[in-house]
């Protein structure tokens, strides 16, 4: 697609998916509004964003349906990315959760409908799934989510798809499989590289939830982005796509291996309890994203770490001693 021409909203544009989805779009030409509350996302992400006379900012929340009814003005393509996005955090406030995801994917909907825009393209999560024992996983198997998080975006999915099929608005989500890579957060409720690089960076040890034996089909950002552009030329009947590496590793291995190449394998690695509301394995089949968006992931675990870990140093300035 020729994204010139193309005035493309981002919502959680200052978040670690759409601050780099902002990023590859202004260089592709297109305008990019992005909109954050703030609350998660950072305006350092966009720093790069801010130099661009394509890129404009607002902030506001997607729960505010005049906000959104303002910004989507004469927006062609809307990405959806702004979300309550933590598995633990839905356990202490599932009712936040849902408000954040399900009513502000009904409001971006809602403003989306009244607006006519073109296209919305919403990121949704493997946490649809649950414990499903059929590996890998694909789009028509069962969805049995075993977390409130998991659970409010199986409703989301759910809402595009009845505005798609009712309104007839072109709606496309994408279901990842544990995206990792450059501005994605070291908190506690982050994702669990982002911690251990944080982790490694001070030199602590690694702690696993569990007994090591969970795994994840861990998913490089560049490969998401890529996905994310697929889908903007997409002819969408509504449908869902997995979007994952199609290579799980287990904790345990992960861990020896962000160890390995970061050259500090005299930290040690601590086993816990396990997290409520941890599904046991992850693990995608994207067939259908590779038969009909033409996605073609390029990244493995260790090649997207390596570029992961290049990215910090360069950045932060750090000497993280690299060896594949
Ligand atoms: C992640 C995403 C979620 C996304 C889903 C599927 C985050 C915060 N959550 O959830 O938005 O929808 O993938 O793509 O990115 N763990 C440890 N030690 C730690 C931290 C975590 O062992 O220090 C474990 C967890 O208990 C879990 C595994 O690592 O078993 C993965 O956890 P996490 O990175 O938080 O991802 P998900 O919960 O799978």
């Amino acid at each position: 697609m020729d994204f010139k021409e193309k005035r493309i909203l981002i919502t959680g544009a200052a978040g670690f998916i759409g601050s780099n989805l902002t990023d590859d779009l202004l260089e592709k030409g297109a305008v990019v509004i992005g909109i954050d509350n703030l609350f998660n996302g950072r305006l350092e992400n966009l720093s790069g964003a801010f130099k661009n006379s394509n890129f404009e900012f607002h902030k506001g929340d997607v729960r505010d349906l005049n906000f959104l009814l303002d910004v989507f003005k004469d927006v062609d393509i809307v990405y959806h990315f702004a979300a309550f996005s933590s598995v633990p955090l839905s356990i202490e406030m599932p009712a936040n959760c849902n408000d954040v995801n399900v009513n502000g994917v009904l409001n971006v909907l809602n403003a989306a409908r009244k607006e006519n825009v073109d296209k919305i393209i919403y990121s949704s999560s493997s946490s649809v799934y649950g414990d499903i024992l059929a590996l890998p996983v694909r789009e028509d198997m069962p969805r049995v989510p075993i977390s409130p998080y998991g659970a409010s975006k199986l409703a989301c999915e759910a809402y595009m798809h009845a505005f798609h099929h009712v309104y007839g608005l072109k709606t496309i989500s994408l279901r990842y499989f544990n995206v990792f890579g450059p501005r994605q957060k070291d908190s506690p409720y982050s994702g669990v590289i982002a911690i251990w690089l944080g982790n490694i960076l001070r030199n602590e040890d690694l702690t696993i939830n569990g007994d090591g034996t969970i795994s994840r089909d861990y998913t490089y950002i560049k490969d998401v982005i890529q996905a994310n552009l697929l889908a903007a030329e997409y002819d969408t009947g509504g449908e869902i796509f997995n979007i994952g590496a199609e290579s799980p590793i287990s904790l345990t291995d992960l861990a020896n291996l962000m160890l390995k190449l970061t050259s500090k394998s005299n930290l040690k690695i601590y086993y816990s309890d396990p997290r409520p509301g941890d599904i046991i394995h992850s693990y995608a089949d994207i067939t259908a994203a590779k038969q009909k968006l033409q996605f073609d992931p390029k990244y493995n675990q260790e090649q997207g770490l390596l570029d992961y870990f290049k990215w910090y140093n360069f950045t932060y300035k750090t000497n993280l001693k690299i060896s594949p």
